[in-house]
């Protein structure tokens, strides 16, 4: 039973990650090609973002696409690369009027070179902005960014710029993509999938988990609000006690 539904009695998470999952059965449900769910999915990040910047969340991290979505056939994976530009183009004024730092988290091996100078551009365009910080995870996968960090600091090893002795878990953080954001405290899932699917393995150690039936592009200010007054009814203990 929830005990409250008032934002000023809630205790709002730092940082909230979405996993944008369901576009595609929301699509298939209206008789649609999935690519319109992809469509309004994208479209709803910007709306999911807006709402939680007036919510007073710091960092919104978003599974955009996974490292894994190449599998996915050619044409659906060419117009999700189209995405990108699409959301410079049609969302840069509201996410100025609201001050949303947009941020990229994934590799940087794969995309391209359009591409990574849209993120590129997005990123350097609103890295002085204030609010929230919106970031955006396509071609993002926590194995290879979990990879990516043990390469760069055995790189150091090698070099003789660190000890073996000196490696420690807030050295694997500061070469994760999210080094910036504060720690993730509560993870969404969407459309009824109870995994994580790659995403933020290390940082969700100690997030809550909150999943729903809802899809993707029917996420709404109501439902971001549900797992909001959910996580207010969790007990954080970190391995510790209770809390009095
Ligand atoms: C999430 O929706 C978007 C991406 C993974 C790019 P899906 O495309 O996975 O939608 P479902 O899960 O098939 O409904
Ligand atoms: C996870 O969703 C990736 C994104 C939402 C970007 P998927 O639809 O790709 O995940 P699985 O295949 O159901 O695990
Ligand atoms: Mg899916």
């Amino acid at each position: 039973m929830f005990k409250t539904k008032k934002i000023e009695n809630l205790n709002i998470p730092q940082h909230i990650a979405i996993i944008l999952d369901g576009n595609g059965r929301w699509a298939k449900k209206r008789h649609m090609p999935r690519t319109y769910g992809h469509q309004k999915g994208t479209e709803n990040i910007k709306t999911i973002a807006i709402a939680a910047s007036k919510m007073g969340i710091k960092a919104l991290s978003v599974y955009a696409f996974s490292t894994e979505n190449w599998s996915r056939p050619d044409d659906e994976v060419s117009f999700l690369m189209k995405l990108p530009g699409e959301f410079e183009a049609r969302f840069k004024d509201e996410f100025k009027k609201h001050d949303i730092k947009v941020m990229f988290s994934g590799r940087k091996t794969h995309l391209s070179k359009e591409n990574l100078e849209i993120l590129e551009r997005i990123t350097e365009k609103t890295k002085e902005r204030q609010g929230l910080v919106l970031n955006i995870c396509f071609d993002y996968g926590s194995r290879a960014e979990i990879t990516e960090a043990i390469k760069i600091i055995a790189k150091k090893v090698e070099d003789k710029q660190i000890k073996i002795e000196e490696i420690d878990e807030s050295m694997v953080e500061d070469n994760l993509y999210t080094r910036e954001l504060p720690k993730l405290d509560l993870l969404i899932r969407p459309s009824g999938e109870i995994r994580l699917s790659n995403f933020l393995l290390w940082q969700a150690a100690y997030a809550e988990l909150y999943f729903c039936e809802t899809y993707w592009p029917d996420f709404n200010e109501s439902e971001l609000m549900k797992a909001i007054v959910s996580y207010n009814n969790r007990d954080r203990r970190f391995g510790g006690l209770k809390n009095k």
